[in-house]
Formats: structure tokens, C-alpha cells, sequence
């Protein structure tokens, strides 16, 4: 949520770190600062509060100076967004800093416990007492063996003071009496170390790396980096050596630049096309008739053996779950569940070893998802990855996976992440299909429709401007239905969910037939209600529910396969897509709705990249 990037190097760091916030800034943005050590080994901080364009603003009147610095963007969690809650936070002797990401929760009692032994705060965050536990091991009496140097002593002093730490934490540490260190730990929080030439840039997030350098280590949990200028020491906290591993950062800059779009989220909806051409490439051989996923291979035999399926996932990829259930039973003939995993933990899920745990993630650190994925392992079942960034946390700690390859996803509203999730299970179903009952001739045909959907979506984006104008004279409307039946309806939570987080417009999906239950009430031409109303096996019946709405007095939208004119009798506006398999229409029908929320966030003045208080990856329970 919040965004860490640390410097050591040759040049100056204060740019650098700006620069790395900046790419940083989509995960959380309240409040940002910086500590840069000085060559007279002094520490200086400036923070602000707001966009990291107040903090450079801040910087141009009286800059950091110095080569090693550390830096932070947060999005509150303990303490208002104010400016003496922003990172970094200093110890009571102002030697050392710290930024972090994550929650120390026992940070009440030690707070007490560190004012009782003299130390003094300034914050209302739990980030403050982890600066002022180093100081304490730092300072103390009798701690040290004389002669230790500073640089062992802070190295020491970090690893005594993590060890009392309840929570999750991504920190880095600077100190005025060791300018030329950087100490990175990690438990539950990511953070990626990238190895240049003569220079390390260390952030929670390789966006803020890629264009320095593409070598990294991915820093495991309860590991810890020591980063000086004669090059680095990996080892866990209790500082047992750790092998660590140079890894090539897999998406390049373009791939995270804005080129000419106005946001992110309008980028990565047009990007869906190539992106999801790129997720089936090397996966679906249409001569072979054949679906190779290298990543559950080694599994292959588990996964055809399976008698249950368990989804767990968060947000938007929890829509793609819901998604993939229909498609798992449908297609595979698996009994699935679909949970949110923020919830899974708190139930008493009934796991064997014939259960199958499926983990979708488009940022791999969600710490609910993560969270899931721990207790399912933990209950022996086999957990498969769905996940978009690779190295992530997910991504290492599942037993196998297929990632989404559909680049890195800035905007905060999640779109080409949701078709590569559906894609990636879509073929997950097939493999374990083709396995266990489906004749080749029918996967040749799931094959060959697949193949199809990168062009049938670049056909829907052409609608983009027609979308604009329809949608315009709608978005003073403060409240919207999204109904859809079947495979439809995970894509009308979609379209709802879509619209609530950047337009703020209050909006709810469900199942078509479940409006007579209730929402039915609130019907008035006060209230579009988009149908989404492919033809499919319940088409008839959705009509019927487009016609109950009708009646009302209801504004209807509806999006509806290629030459259904039929539908224009019960709808306002229709919005077209292609024709494909039924299982395969959330991957067309989708877009129109990314377009219609879009749209209706700009025209309402909204920053549709970074939405008001919601943050890109969700790092804390
Ligand atoms: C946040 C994001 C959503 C995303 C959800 C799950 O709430 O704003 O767009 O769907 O987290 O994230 P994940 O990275 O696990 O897919």
C-alpha cells in the first residue's frame, strides 16, 4: 500500500528517491518524505503531506544532499495523513531513520515500555517505535563488545530490535554515525533489492528499480540485507547467511511508462488485446490441439486427480474467481468454492489432499490472499498460483502456478489483470479438462474461440468514443444496478465494482433475478440499470428481467452480442460485442464496463489513477 525506495550509490540520491516515489505513487499516496546522509555524516528529512509533487516542491527550496537515502510514500493506516505521521520516522537522538510498510501491532507496549527507558515521540504511528528500539539496542550499555564499529553496531542493534516486533514490516534503516549503509528487512512486506553498477536502489516494488537496473533479489520473508558500498550481505534476521539470488526484473520501462495515454487505467483497458495474446502465447498450440501450462506441469497428475476446488482471492481477482467457478464445473467438472480470503481463515475450510487451492492475486502481496494461501497450506492442500507479478510473495510461496504475463497493472482499478485472470483459468479448466474427460475435438474448439478473443477486444475498444457519449448524460446519476445471470453475473459485480472505485458513484451487481428480491424497489428513472445480456443458455429469462425493469420506468444500458437487434427493443443504449463461446463471454462483455466507469470518472473531474483512498496492493489485513 505504502511505497518504500532506498539509495546507495554514486549520485546524488534526493532525484533518484523523488523519481522512485513518483512510480511508487499509484500504491498509496497521503502523505511522502525522505532522509538523505549527508558527507559530514549528517541525516536530513523533509516530508509533506499529499502527492509526492508537494514533496519535490518542498525539496526545490532547499534540497537533500548526499549519495544514500531512504524515502517513502504511505497511505494512513495508524494516524491521520498529517505531516508529522509521513516516513521517514527518526529515533529520539535523530541518528537513525526509518521508513516502513506493514503494521506493528504490539506497538503499544512498546511505546510504553521505550518512554519509560527516556525515549520521546512525536508521531501517532506504530512506524516510530521501530527507529527508537534500534536506538535503544544502539545506545545501550554493555551491549556491544568494545571496538565494534557503528555499521556492526546498527546491523546488531536492527536485528534485536526486529526480533521484538509483532506485525508485518518492509523497512529500511539509515544512520548518521554509518552514512554509507542501508540496512533493508523484511517480514510480510515485499521489498526488492536491485543490483546496479556501483549503486543499489531498494524498493517495495521493482517499478522504482526498472530503470536503474533490471538485475534484482527479491528479498524473502524474515530476511534481512545488509547494503554498504563495498556491495551487500543477505542473511535472515537471527542472521543466519541466505544465498540470495540475482533475478532479471521481467517487464522493461516502457512497459510502466504512460506513453499517450492520460491515465494508466485508459492504457491497460487498450492493452488488453496484445496483453492477453501474450498470456496465451506458448500456452494454446492450435495445430497441436494442445494446452501446455509449464508452471502446474510437475502437478499435472494432482491436479487431474482432484475431487475439489477451493478459490480464494480478494477485490477484482475475486470476480475473476467467481468467474472461473462456473468454468471450473462447466468445463473440468470440479466442484468448486469461491471465497473471499479475507474471510477463508475465519471459517473451518474442509481441505484433504485431494483439495486444490487456488490463490489469484494480479499483485501477489495481498495479505489477505497470502494470509489464505498459508492456511490452506497448512491444511495440506496443493495451492496454485494465478498471479500477475513475478517473484512476488504469492507467486514463491504456492506450489506451483501460471502467471498472467499481461505486464505490470498501475491504475488502481484493476482491468487487464481481470481478463488475464480469466484466461489463465480459462486454460487451467481446459488443461485439467483435456485430462480428465474432454474430447479433442471440443478443446479444439475452446482453443480455436480463445485464440479469437485478442481481436474480438480490440473490436469492442473501438466503441470507446460511442461509450463516451453515451455514458455522459448518466453521471450525475448517483446510483446504479449492474445485472447479469450465469457467467454474467461475476461480470456485473465487475462493471459495479468498476464504477464505485473511481467514480464514486454508488453502484451494485448482482444476479438478474435476485433484483424481484429487493433492489427492485429502488427502480426509477432516477437509477440506469445495466444489463449484461449476451446470448446465452438465459437469455429468454434475462430479457423477461429487462422487460420487469422496463416497466418500472427504468433506464436500461445493455451489452449485447453482435447482431441482437431484438435487444434495442428493451434497451436505451446497447453496447456490442463479438460472439463467442458462453464460457469465454466475461472476457468480451467486461470491456464495455471498464470503458463506462472510465468515462464516467473522467466527466466527473476524478484522478481515475489514483482513487481516493483506495491503494493499489493491499499489504495489511
Ligand atoms: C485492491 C485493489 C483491487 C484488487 C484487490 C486485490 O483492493 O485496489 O484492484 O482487485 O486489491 O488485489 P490483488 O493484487 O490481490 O489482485
Amino acid at each position: 500500500m505504502c511505497g518504500i525506495v532506498a539509495y546507495l550509490g554514486d549520485k546524488q540520491a534526493e532525484g533518484i528517491l523523488v523519481e522512485g516515489l513518483k512510480r511508487l505513487e499509484y500504491r498509496g499516496y497521503d502523505s511522502s518524505g525522505a532522509a538523505v546522509c549527508n558527507a559530514d555524516g549528517q541525516l536530513n528529512l523533509v516530508r509533506s503531506v499529499g502527492r509526492i509533487s508537494n514533496l519535490a516542491e518542498k525539496l526545490d527550496k532547499g534540497h537533500l544532499s548526499g549519495t544514500a537515502g531512504i524515502a517513502h510514500t504511505r497511505w494512513a493506516t495508524h494516524g491521520a495523513p498529517v505531516e508529522k505521521n509521513a516516513h521517514p520516522h527518526l529515533d529520539h537522538t535523530g541518528k537513525i531513520a526509518v521508513v516502513h510498510n506493514g503494521i506493528i501491532e504490539n506497538f503499544g507496549s512498546l511505546k510504553k515500555w521505550l518512554i519509560s527507558k527516556g525515549a520521546t515521540f512525536h508521531s501517532d504511528t506504530d512506524t516510530e517505535v521501530i527507529p527508537n528500539l534500534i536506538s535503544h539496542f544502539y545506545h545501550k550499555e554493555g551491549q556491544f563488545e568494545s571496538g565494534t564499529t557503528n555499521a556492526k553496531k546498527l546491523e546488531m542493534a536492527t536485528r534485536l530490535a526486529l526480533t521484538e516486533l509483532v506485525g508485518t514490516y518492509g523497512i529500511t534503516v539509515i544512520c548518521s554515525e554509518s552514512p554509507d549503509m542501508i540496512i533493508a528487512a523484511r517480514k510480510g512486506s515485499p521489498l526488492v533489492l536491485g543490483v546496479g553498477d556501483g549503486e543499489y536502489i531498494i524498493s517495495s516494488d521493482a517499478a522504482a528499480i526498472v530503470n536503474h537496473t533490471s538485475r534484482a533479489i527479491y528479498l524473502g520473508d524474515n530476511e534481512m540485507a545488509v547494503v554498504t558500498r563495498d556491495g551487500y550481505i543477505t542473511s535472515t534476521i537471527d542472521n543466519i547467511p541466505v544465498a540470495s539470488k540475482v533475478e532479471k526484473i521481467e517487464y522493461t520501462l516502457d512497459e510502466i511508462e504512460l506513453a499517450n495515454y492520460k491515465h494508466y487505467m485508459e492504457k491497460e483497458i487498450f492493452e488488453q488485446p496484445d496483453k492477453i495474446r501474450a498470456c496465451l502465447s506458448g500456452r494454446i498450440d492450435l495445430n497441436e490441439g494442445s494446452i501446455k501450462l509449464g508452471g502446474v506441469m510437475d502437478h499435472a497428475r494432482e491436479l487431474v486427480q482432484a475431487r475439489k476446488l477451493n478459490i480464494t482471492a480478494c477485490g477484482t481477482a475475486w470476480h475473476a474467481g467467481l468467474v472461473a467457478e462456473y468454468i471450473m464445473e462447466e468445463l473440468a467438472m470440479l466442484p468448486t468454492e469461491v471465497d473471499y480470503a479475507s474471510e477463508f481463515r475465519y471459517r473451518n475450510p474442509i481441505i484433504d489432499q485431494n483439495t486444490l487451492q487456488v490463490v489469484i492475486s494480479q499483485s501477489g502481496e495481498t495479505i489477505d490472499t497470502l494470509a489464505a494461501l498459508r492456511e490452506a497450506k497448512n491444511r495440506g492442500a496443493l495451492c496454485i498460483g494465478v498471479v500477475n507479478a513475478v517473484g512476488s510473495t504469492i507467486a514463491r510461496e504456492t506450489d506451483c502456478g501460471v502467471y498472467l504475463h499481461v505486464g505490470p497493472e498501475i491504475g488502481v482499478a484493476s482491468t487487464k489483470a481481470f481478463t488475464g485472470q480469466v484466461t489463465v483459468l480459462t486454460m487451467l479448466a481446459l488443461f485439467i479438462a483435456r485430462r480428465r474427460h474432454m474430447s479433442q475435438q471440443k478443446l479444439h474448439t475452446y482453443l480455436d474461440a480463445l485464440n479469437r478473443i485478442p481481436d474480438q477486444m480490440a473490436k469492442i475498444l473501438e466503441q470507446n468514443d460511442y461509450i463516451r457519449q453515451t455514458v455522459e448524460p448518466y453521471c450525475d446519476k448517483e446510483n446504479w444496478l449492474f445485472l447479469g445471470r450465469g457467467y454474467q453475473f461475476p461480470v456485473a459485480l465487475e462493471g459495479a465494482l468498476k464504477l464505485k472505485e473511481i467514480s464514486y458513484i454508488h453502484a451494485e451487481g448482482m444476479p438478474a433475478a435476485e433484483m424481484k428480491h429487493g433492489p427492485i424497489a429502488l427502480i426509477t428513472k432516477e437509477m440506469p440499470v445495466v444489463f449484461i445480456v449476451p446470448k446465452c443458455s438465459q437469455y429468454d429469462k434475462i430479457v423477461s428481467n429487462m422487460e420487469e425493469v422496463r416497466a418500472r420506468g427504468g433506464r436500461i444500458l445493455a451489452v449485447a452480442t453482435e447482431g441482437d437487434e431484438d435487444i434495442k427493443k428493451y434497451a436505451e443504449h446497447v453496447f456490442y460485442v463479438p460472439d463467442t463461446l458462453e464460457e469465454l463471454q466475461p472476457l468480451l462483455t467486461v470491456l464495455p464496463l471498464q470503458m463506462l466507469a472510465y468515462h464516467a470518472a473522467v466527466i466527473r473531474g476524478h484522478d481515475v489513477d489514483k482513487p481516493r483512498n483506495l491503494a493499489k496492493s493491499v499489504t495489511v489485513e
